[in-house]
């Protein structure tokens, strides 16, 4: 099954979108793997953010994910990046989707709420950079087999 991270980012966690942000992820079909709510170092941002090194928002970027707790949570279903990634909307909350996470909460790119993964490749790095594998829950739900065809 395919996982992919997300994170609720500071401004999500100081406005109280925690819950708005799981309840969208749960209500769309998708499996909660694991959790953990944490302060991020400046040296762990930098490497979750090693790609964007050099950019010009860089370091407005990493001020910004360590400037408040974030929500880290892995989450899966089939297509679970791709079905992500449009829940959050695009990364410019003025280009996002209505009815999308961005859309409907944010202003600005420098305060866009979300991170989710962005490929499959990534979103498989990323799970293993922010969780150990014995935080990953491997379970069930009875609904299962009325979201997932397979
Ligand atoms: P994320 O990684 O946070 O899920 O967002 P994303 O894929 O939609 O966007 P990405 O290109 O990976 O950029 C990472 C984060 O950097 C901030 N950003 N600021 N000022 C700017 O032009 C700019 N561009 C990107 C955003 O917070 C973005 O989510
Ligand atoms: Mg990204």
């Amino acid at each position: 099954m395919e996982r992919t991270l997300v994170l609720v980012k500071p401004d999500g966690v100081q406005r109280g979108l925690i819950g708005e942000v799981i309840a969208r992820l749960e209500r769309r079909g998708l499996r909660l793997v694991a959790a953990k709510f944490m302060q991020v170092s400046r040296e762990f941002a930098e490497t979750h953010y090693a790609i964007h090194k050099g950019k010009p928002f860089y370091d407005g970027l990493i001020s910004y994910i360590i400037s408040a707790p974030v929500m880290a949570m892995v989450w899966e279903g089939p297509n679970a990046v791709a079905a992500v990634r449009q829940t959050m909307g695009a990364t410019r909350p003025t280009e996002a989707a209505p009815g999308s996470i961005r859309h409907d909460f944010a202003l600005e790119v420098g305060r866009n709420l979300t991170h989710a993964s962005d490929t499959v490749e990534n979103g498989e790095k990323e799970v293993a950079l922010w969780f150990k594998q014995e935080e990953l829950v491997d379970w069930k739900r009875e609904v299962d087999r009325w979201v997932f065809e397979k």
